[in-house]
């Protein structure tokens, strides 16, 4: 059998949708590079934070984010954001920056900040000899890779959703962050034109990281 070519998985969706887990789970049944950008925005927004800024400085967030030295560290199958060469650790899921990031993920020049660093992922996934890579967040099917090999939206029910977040013992405001993240006029969150929208409500992890796998399978063994 030829060899599959480099492939570029897209996974969006709202919060709490199952986007971590089951890219996670994918990454390891398909050896591709794992790249989590919510843990980017988190990142970022705890960096500002900690230099005291918030979302309505605005010339100060972007005098920030436009110099903020950024690098990749592969761990395993995961790409993790370096800030001036240290990787943030527990504080990207604390209170304080679920509070936060929704509203620095709504400022243009955050985003651009990122736009071709979350590009170069692509570049990383080669270098460490990964056969692709699957990234996830809200507008990587639109905006970052709107020409994915495979895009999938993965949805649950609001209350499920909410469930499953506290069962993992968080303080979390997914319902007002999905508000921000689909409102905002930059890069919103929106199911792509021509993505598989999944719903997960009733699904297993394992069922839904199947579905993926049958698609891109059932695909590439065509090409
Ligand atoms: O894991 P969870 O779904 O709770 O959120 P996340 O994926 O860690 O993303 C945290 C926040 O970052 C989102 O609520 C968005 O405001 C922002 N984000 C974004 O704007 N664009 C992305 N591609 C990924 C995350
Ligand atoms: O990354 P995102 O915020 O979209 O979701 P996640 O962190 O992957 O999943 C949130 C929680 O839902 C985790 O505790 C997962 O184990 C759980 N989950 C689930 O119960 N069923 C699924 N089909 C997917 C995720």
């Amino acid at each position: 059998m030829p060899e599959r070519p480099f492939i570029i998985v897209a996974i969006d969706g709202g919060a709490a949708s199952g986007k971590s887990s089951t890219s996670r789970t994918l990454s390891e049944r398909l050896h591709l590079l794992h790249v989590d950008t919510g843990s980017f925005y988190r990142a970022i927004t705890a960096e500002l934070l900690r230099r005291g800024l918030s979302p309505a400085d605005l010339p100060a967030v972007q005098a920030a984010v436009a110099t903020l030295p950024f690098g990749t560290r592969v761990e395993g199958r995961s790409a993790r954001m370096e800030i001036g060469g240290r990787v943030a650790g527990d504080e990207i899921r604390s209170r304080e920056v679920n509070e936060h990031v929704s509203h620095f993920a709504a400022i243009p020049a955050v985003r651009t900040a990122l736009l071709a660093y979350q590009r170069g992922q692509a570049a990383v996934a080669r270098q460490h000899q990964f056969k692709g890579l699957v990234m996830e967040g809200r507008d990587i099917g639109s905006v970052i890779f709107p020409d994915a090999d495979f895009r999938f939206f993965l949805q649950a029910d609001p209350v499920e959703r909410a469930r499953r977040r506290a069962s993992e013992g968080q303080h979390d405001s997914i319902s007002e962050r999905d508000r921000l993240d689909s409102s905002r006029k930059t890069s919103p969150l929106t199911i792509p034109a021509g993505a598989t929208a999944i719903d997960s409500t009733h699904l297993t992890l394992e069922q839904v990281v199947d579905r993926l796998v049958a698609q891109i399978e059932g695909r590439a063994s065509r090409v």
